[in-house]
C-alpha cells in the first residue's frame, strides 16, 4: 500500500474505519458529529447561500440550452427530481418558482435544516424573483410566503431513504444533481434508480466532481492509490467520494439504455501529475488512459436511448 508516512496512515485508517461504522448504523449521528451541510460551510451568510443556489439553477438552465427569461416555458408542467439537495432546498425552490409542477428531493443523509440562516436564504431567493415567480415561490410553503412554516409537500417534497434512492418508474421529466453522484455509496444503484425514474422523454442533468475532497495525502489524486477494500473500509457509508471515474459512468449509461446528450469535463490535472501517481494506482484505475483519468469533474446531460415505441397500427 502506498504511503510516505506509514504510522500516520495506519492511524488514519483506524479512525476512518470506526467513523464509517457510525455513518453506516446512525447516519443522523454521523451528520451531527461531522457538521455536514452539503455545501461545506454552515456559517455562510444567507445572501451567499442564495447566490450559490441561483448560480446552480442558472447553470442547469444554461447547460440545458434554456435561454434566460425562457425558464418558465421549459419548466412549466414538468415534475423534477433532485438527488442530494444538501441542507437548503434552494434549487428546488427556484425550479418550482419558475414553473415546475412539483419537485421531489431525495437524500441518504437527513441534512435539510430550517436554521434562521437557511430560512433567511429562502427569503433572499424569493426577494430577487420577478412577480410571477415570486408568487409561485410563496405558494411552495405551507403558509404563503412563510419559509418557517415548511414546504408544502405538494410543491416541494423531501425524503431521506436508504441509499438515497427514490424507487419510482417514469415519474420525473427532469432529474438533477450537483456534487452528489461522486458521493453515493452504490453508483450502479443510483444510476439504475435515476434511469427508471426518468420519464420516456425526460432529461437528466448531473454535475459530478471527481476531485479528492481533501482526501489526498501527498500528491493530487493519490486517494486513487488506496486499494479498494481499504478505501471501502474507511469510507463506504460516509458519503465520501466513491472514486468512480468517467469510464464507469459511460458503462452505467449504456447499461441503462441511456445516451449522453452532452458529456464535458470541467477541468483536468496535468498529465505529469497523473504519471507521478500511476505506478501506485489501485487496481481499478490502472487501465484508464491518462486523458480520462485526469478529469477533475464533468457535466453530463442524459436521455433515454431507445426511441418511443411506434403507435400500434390497426387494420
Ligand atoms: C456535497 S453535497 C451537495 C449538496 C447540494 N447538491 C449542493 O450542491 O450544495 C452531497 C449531497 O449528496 C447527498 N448524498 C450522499 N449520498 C447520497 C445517496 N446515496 N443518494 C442521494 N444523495 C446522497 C449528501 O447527503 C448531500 O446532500
Amino acid at each position: 500500500m502506498y504511503s510516505e508516512n506509514p504510522a500516520r496512515d495506519a492511524l488514519r485508517v483506524t479512525k476512518a474505519a470506526l467513523m464509517n461504522q457510525v455513518a453506516r448504523f446512525t447516519p443522523g449521528l454521523y451528520v451531527g458529529l461531522t457538521g455536514q451541510t452539503g455545501r461545506g460551510n454552515e456559517k455562510d451568510p444567507p445572501a451567499r447561500i442564495a447566490a450559490y443556489f441561483r448560480r446552480c439553477f442558472n447553470e442547469y438552465m444554461e447547460r440545458l440550452g434554456v435561454e434566460s427569461g425562457k425558464e418558465a416555458r421549459f419548466l412549466r408542467g414538468r415534475s423534477v427530481l433532485e438527488y442530494g439537495p444538501g441542507d437548503v432546498l434552494g434549487v428546488a425552490l427556484l425550479m418550482y418558482a419558475h414553473g415546475a409542477s412539483s419537485v421531489q428531493c431525495v437524500d441518504r443523509f437527513p441534512l435539510k435544516r430550517a436554521t434562521d440562516n437557511n430560512l433567511q436564504a429562502y427569503r433572499e431567493l424569493i426577494d430577487t424573483l420577478g412577480p410571477e415567480q415570486r408568487e409561485r415561490a410563496c405558494r411552495a410553503f405551507v403558509e404563503y410566503g412563510e419559509p418557517e412554516s415548511g414546504f408544502d409537500p405538494r410543491a416541494i417534497a423531501y425524503a431521506v431513504t436508504r441509499d438515497g434512492l427514490i424507487g419510482r418508474t417514469a415519474a420525473y421529466d427532469l432529474i438533477i444533481s450537483r456534487a452528489v453522484l461522486e458521493h453515493v455509496d452504490r453508483l450502479d444503484m443510483t444510476m439504475d434508480d435515476m434511469a427508471s425514474a426518468l420519464s420516456r422523454d425526460g432529461i437528466a442533468i448531473h454535475k459530478v466532481d471527481l476531485k479528492s475532497h481533501g482526501m489526498d495525502r501527498y500528491h493530487p489524486f493519490d486517494f486513487l492509490t488506496w486499494p479498494e477494500p481499504v478505501y471501502r473500509l474507511m469510507n463506504s457509508h460516509k458519503g465520501n467520494p466513491n472514486r468512480w471515474r468517467v469510464d464507469k459512468y459511460r458503462e452505467l449509461v449504456e447499461r441503462n439504455h441511456l445516451r449522453f446528450k452532452e458529456l464535458e469535463h470541467t477541468g483536468r490535472l496535468e498529465p505529469e501529475q497523473i504519471e507521478r501517481i500511476r505506478p501506485n494506482l489501485a487496481a481499478g484505475f490502472r487501465d484508464i488512459p491518462t486523458e480520462e483519468l485526469s478529469w477533475l469533474g464533468f457535466w453530463m446531460v442524459l436521455e433515454h436511448a431507445l426511441p418511443e415505441p411506434a403507435p400500434a397500427v390497426h387494420a
